[in-house]
């Protein structure tokens, strides 16, 4: 195989034949050769092959041929040749997502984040947006959402993608009938699809319980606990998280906490701030959270509860993201520290949080150790994310991790995010690394579609 970046251009002639410029030709050794076929996504038909004498690697289409493949704008593409008899045009490179039904912003909140993805990947790319509803499987084609010169959208029929990235919305949308379909009909024509659902907390700390590469920095977790395992827990470990296993934004969380001189604590926020309560006895604590859950205690984690290292008395986690770089390997894109509000039981934002870079947050809690402590918890963090694609079923590209540091400086894993939030890269220290995270989810989706540049090139 033979890979190359080129630059497209359309001429208006009728006739089936493509024009190579002559340092394609040599580069994909078609001298001589009259008749091959070439390929966007599926669509795939034989074509006349003629050179043309221009300096660089140009390929002109006529009007014919950028119809018949739907090829859906001119510029820098990639371009590849299998086997002496083919050229393919690519990737096609398809963003997943939802919204409302709106012409200036289909994909709802996330639209500006799809934008960034698309202007990013038409250096080199085909990428376009497109939700459930633009696919018409029976054509085997999508009805795009493509960037033009002006930043706006204009929608082009192409064929199905090369890849998916999956940044449709909500766990409800994720795990629907309808969604499980697509997904289903990607992977049965074998076109990479990543990531493949949201989380469930519980699954993930089942995924790597008995790996003893990384099971040791995932807290204690019970998944539906009898209210007997949470005393028992409470004894043993002083605090327990109590949350929700489908759950995100600190929604539903209980932090409990047992003194054996002073009784049991709760405490969780509302909407009107936090609150804190306190029983002398396990029976009054068991019977509220009963009355609050109900049933949904069967979703919940009752969670080994950690020490955090604090700043100012408030306690401070991190959130690794993570991604596959275009060799397959997991690198640690970008961290922020977050900073729990006074009196929060999570480090959330929303709910008072503050944001920091890690340099920023390890020096005040580690001091000259600092960077020592980041050193090993990005180690930690990569051994995590390998641990969790070895055991998953399907393909993974990014993770967000929430890890935790304690006193004694070991790691903990309080959850993986398979649709990482990107409010970190909202920091004015870390938007370099927001770039690098949207080069590499389309690094990755070159690879995926083998579609990656070789040094050759
Ligand atoms: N076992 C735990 N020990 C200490 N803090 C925890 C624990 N679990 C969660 N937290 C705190 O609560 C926050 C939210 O928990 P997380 O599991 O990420 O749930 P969510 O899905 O709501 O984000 C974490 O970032 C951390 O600050
Ligand atoms: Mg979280």
């Amino acid at each position: 195989m033979s890979l190359t970046l080129c630059n497209l251009h359309f001429t208006k002639r009728p006739e089936k034949t493509i024009y190579l410029s002559n340092a394609l030709i040599k580069n994909f050794q078609l001298t001589g050769k009259k008749n091959i076929h070439i390929r966007l996504g599926k669509n795939r038909i034989p074509v006349l092959l003629k050179t043309v004498k221009k300096n660089g690697k140009h390929i002109y289409l006529t009007s014919a041929v950028r119809s018949a493949i739907q090829v859906p704008n001119n510029g820098g593409i990639l371009i590849k040749s299998v086997e002496g008899d083919e050229v393919q045009l690519g990737p096609l490179i398809g963003i997943l997502s939802d919204g409302p039904l709106s012409a200036t912003k289909p994909f709802g909140s996330r639209t500006g984040f799809v934008k960034q993805l698309l202007k990013a990947g038409n250096q080199k790319s085909y990428t376009f947006g497109f939700t459930p509803r633009d696919i018409d499987w029976s054509n085997e084609s999508v009805y795009g959402y493509f960037l033009n010169d002006s930043g706006g959208f204009v929608r082009r029929h192409v064929p199905l993608p090369d890849v998916v990235y999956n940044r449709l919305p909500s766990r409800r949308s994720d795990f629907s009938h309808a969604t499980n379909q697509i997904r289903d009909r990607f992977e049965r024509k074998n076109i990479p699809f990543f990531n493949w659902s949201f989380f469930n907390k519980s699954d993930i700390y089942k995924l790597i319980e008995d790996d003893q590469t990384v099971n040791g920095y995932v807290p204690e977790s019970h998944l539906d606990p009898s209210m007997d395992l949470i005393k028992e827990m409470l004894e043993r470990h002083q605090i327990v998280y109590y949350k929700p296993s489908s759950g995100s934004l600190g929604q539903g969380i209980f932090r409990l906490t047992y003194l054996p001189s002073r009784g049991y604590f709760c405490r969780y926020r509302k909407a009107s701030g936090n609150v804190l309560l306190r029983f002398k006895t396990f029976k009054g604590l068991s019977r509220m959270l009963q009355t609050r859950l109900g049933s949904q205690a069967h979703d919940y984690v009752a969670q080994q509860g950690i020490r955090l290292v604090e700043i100012d008395r408030c306690p401070i986690d991190f959130r690794f993201h993570m991604h596959k770089n275009g060799k397959n390997e997991w690198v640690v894109v970008g961290i922020g520290a977050k900073k729990a509000g006074r009196g929060s039981i999570t480090t959330h934002i929303k709910n008072g949080g503050s944001l920091m870079t890690p340099e920023q947050a390890l020096s005040k809690a580690f001091g000259s150790r600092s960077s020592e402590v980041l050193q090993k918890s990005k180690e930690v963090a990569i051994k995590l994310a390998e641990a969790i694609e070895f055991h998953h079923k399907h393909v993974l590209g990014e993770i967000g991790f929430d890890l935790g540091i304690d006193q004694e400086e070991h790691v903990w894993m309080f959850e993986a995010n398979a649709k990482p939030g990107r409010s970190i890269f909202r920091h004015p220290l870390l938007r370099t690394e927001g770039k690098a995270s949207v080069e590499h989810i389309l690094d990755h989706c070159l690879y995926l579609s083998q579609f990656h540049r070789r040094e050759d090139t």
